[in-house]
């Protein structure tokens, strides 16, 4: 059996002077696996990236990343945090060639390939702007665009379109689940909201009672290439109804 992409062992994590928020948690993310993430606002779901990329240390337990204990797990994961790290004094091609150059490709043929992308992200016109001439949800796909074009096999996207308007959102899932079916890389999607979280992923993990011992996990009922009316089938609606009961259990 291959490695897992991701692997929490008897993890545990609280920030100093503050209760646990993880305590001897064990997860596994299989490679090619599309995961969500939701939890109610403050239930530990950023921090779960921060310990995965190496922001956070756990203070028990150990975080592997195909198997091994990386010491540099940051460069190992393309990372989307949330809120975006665009550098105010370059240019959305520039902000968006980053990880490129960074990988030592040339900001010239760095540029050939996000050119015709800038368009398929609705950010026709930007590309000599800078990122506070962009509204919130601009940026937030500069920043989804920047971390696509890491090439990294793992994803970890901290609720990337939570800024933009649901018109938007559906056709930037639409398009993430084309890249990650073309790709087969491994997604793990943080988001607050349901249907996202649901219309996206294979396992959908909730973050509930802290500190969290294990995450209660909901395999979703749906075929792929994913449809949107797949959203208001009879089987899905059960396990949404769930989801929003356990959700809401949890609000005290
Ligand atoms: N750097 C920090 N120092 C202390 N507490 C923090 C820090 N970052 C987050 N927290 C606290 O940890 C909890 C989880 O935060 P976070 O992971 O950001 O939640 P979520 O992303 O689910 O909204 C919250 O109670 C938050 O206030
Ligand atoms: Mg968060």
């Amino acid at each position: 059996m291959s490695n897992s992409a991701l692997e929490f062992k008897d993890m545990s994590f609280g920030y100093p002077y503050e209760n646990d928020l993880f305590m001897e948690l064990n997860v596994a993310v299989q490679p090619g696996e599309f995961v969500s993430i939701i939890g109610a606002s403050g239930s530990g779901k950023s921090t779960l990236f921060k310990l995965t990329v190496g922001l956070e240390e756990p203070t028990r337990g150990s975080i592997r990343l195909d198997g091994e204990k990386k010491a540099n797990r940051l460069g190992h994961v393309g990372y989307m945090p949330q809120q975006d790290l665009l550098l105010p004094w370059r240019s959305i091609l520039d902000n968006a060639a980053l990880p490129l150059e960074i990988k030592g490709v040339s900001k010239k043929e760095a540029h050939k390939r996000i050119i015709p992308l800038l368009d398929e992200f609705g950010l026709n016109g930007t590309r000599d702007k800078f990122p506070s001439e962009l509204s919130g949800g601009m940026r937030q796909r500069v920043s989804f665009l920047r971390t696509v074009l890491s090439g990294s096999p793992i994803l970890l996207l901290d609720e990337p379109f939570s800024a933009l308007d649901a018109i938007t959102k559906v056709s930037m899932q639409e398009w993430l689940l084309q890249q990650w079916e073309k790709q087969g890389s491994t997604i793990i999607f943080i988001t607050h909201d349901v249907d996202e979280a649901l219309f996206l992923a294979d396992r959908v993990f909730v973050l509930t009672e802290t500190p969290i011992k294990e995450l209660k996990e909901v395999t979703v009922p749906l075929n792929r290439p994913r449809r949107l009316e797949d959203l208001y089938s009879a089987d899905l609606l059960e396990v949404k109804k769930d989801l929003m009961f356990e959700l809401r259990s949890t609000i005290t």
